[in-house]
């Protein structure tokens, strides 16, 4: 039985019915949240499958609409002990090689409550299914995921670098479950100029071979000494697969936006980092920790313009000239 379908008589009622339903509404939605701010999370503390105490942490100066987004994990490997009640958000770090994320990743590591542990699923066998994507998920937001990044029990932001070719893309729709299931934010970290990066790649390939630097391969590097050794290599790109090329990696983006549009995200190019000091202030309120300066000690390798880091300059330059593309041929990643 519908209430309002006996109203029709009453009509003089109507002020009195709405004064009530506003004044039912504002006091729900004040207890709602003043819930929400003494809200306590259960942790058991066992001893041998025994239950030996319970403890409960209150969250506090946590706005409503974040809440469910911050976690208390229990480790198994080791105890929180005076952080056991530092809230703690999930983050995934979705890139493409050679986009800056081993950068970004230095700069979040440089802060004191974050921990992101990289490239966690370059060792295949971590991807080989759902399932153990599903259990190394489920051990590193845990906290007893090992690494150089792992931080003190006070880490109150954890995350990694998942690449876009590392079985992400594979399995999409468990994962998007898992992601919002578990309130997982992610940062989205691409390159606008995909022929600087494809530079970059080629370059990066070459060094796995060639092993400029004494005899190491070297991803990234922290002096100006190494990284212009490693620039002096100039790539030839294939200008016949240049275009499909591009488009590939275009669309491989764009789908990655649409397959996980539903998550609590943000998307940040690698040009705005490197130009707008205030991207990384964005990120650090974005994943609720105190905002920092961040550091890293690592040097950009590829500084010269464009024409002096490709053999083929000229061939590239016709192939793109004209397209949607051009723009890549002029845009320097440093607005200075
Ligand atoms: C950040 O880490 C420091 C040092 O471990 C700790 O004292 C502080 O409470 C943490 N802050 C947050 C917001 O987690
Ligand atoms: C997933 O891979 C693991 C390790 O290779 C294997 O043990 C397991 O049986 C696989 N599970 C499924 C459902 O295929
Ligand atoms: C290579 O090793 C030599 C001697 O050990 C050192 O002086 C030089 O700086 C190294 N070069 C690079 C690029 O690391
Ligand atoms: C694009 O080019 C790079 C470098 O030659 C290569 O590694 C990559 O596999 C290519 N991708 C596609 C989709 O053609
Ligand atoms: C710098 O980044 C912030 C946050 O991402 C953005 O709001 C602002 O518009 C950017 N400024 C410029 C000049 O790009
Ligand atoms: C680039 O294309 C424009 C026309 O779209 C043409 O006028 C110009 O000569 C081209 N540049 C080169 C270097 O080929």
């Amino acid at each position: 039985m519908n209430v309002y379908s006996i109203k029709t008589s009453q009509c003089s009622h109507l002020p009195l019915r709405l004064a009530l339903i506003l004044f039912v509404t504002i006091f729900g939605a004040y207890t709602c949240y003043f819930y929400l701010n003494q809200i306590t999370i259960g942790e058991k503390i066992m001893l041998f499958g025994t239950k030996i105490a319970e403890m409960y942490c209150e969250i506090h100066d946590i706005p409503p609409e974040e809440i469910p987004h911050v976690h208390f994990p229990l480790p198994k490997t080791y105890r929180r002990d005076e952080c056991s009640c530092t809230p703690v958000r999930f983050f995934a770090i979705v890139s493409m090689q050679r986009s800056g994320s081993g950068w970004f990743e230095t700069l979040l590591n440089s802060h004191p409550n974050i921990s992101s542990h990289g490239e966690i699923f370059s060792v295949t066998n971590r991807r080989n299914n759902i399932s153990t994507i599903i259990k190394t998920l489920d051990k590193l937001y845990s906290l007893d995921w090992l690494s150089s990044a792992a931080k003190n029990e006070c880490v109150a932001a954890v995350g990694f670098k998942w690449m876009l070719n590392q079985g992400i893309m594979d399995h999409h729709r468990e994962i998007l479950d898992y992601f919002n299931l578990n309130h997982v934010s992610l940062i989205f970290l691409f390159r606008r100029n995909i022929l600087r990066r494809l530079v970059s790649l080629l370059a990066n390939n070459y060094d796995r071979y060639a092993k400029q630097l004494n005899g190491t391969h070297k991803s990234h590097v922290h002096s100006r000494e190494e990284a212009e050794v490693l620039a002096q290599f100039k790539p030839t790109i294939n200008a016949q697969v240049l275009l499909t090329n591009f488009s590939f990696v275009e669309q491989t983006m764009a789908d990655s936006l649409r397959f996980f549009d539903s998550t609590r995200h943000i998307v940040l190019y690698y040009e705005d980092i490197v130009n707008n000091q205030s991207a990384l202030s964005h990120v650090q309120e974005f994943l609720g920790v105190p905002v920092k300066r961040l550091v890293s000690r690592q040097v950009k390798i590829h500084t010269r313009p464009l024409p002096d880091q490709v053999t083929n300059w000229d061939e590239i330059f016709k192939t793109l000239n004209g397209t949607q593309y051009e723009h890549f041929l002029q845009h320097s990643d440093y607005s200075r």
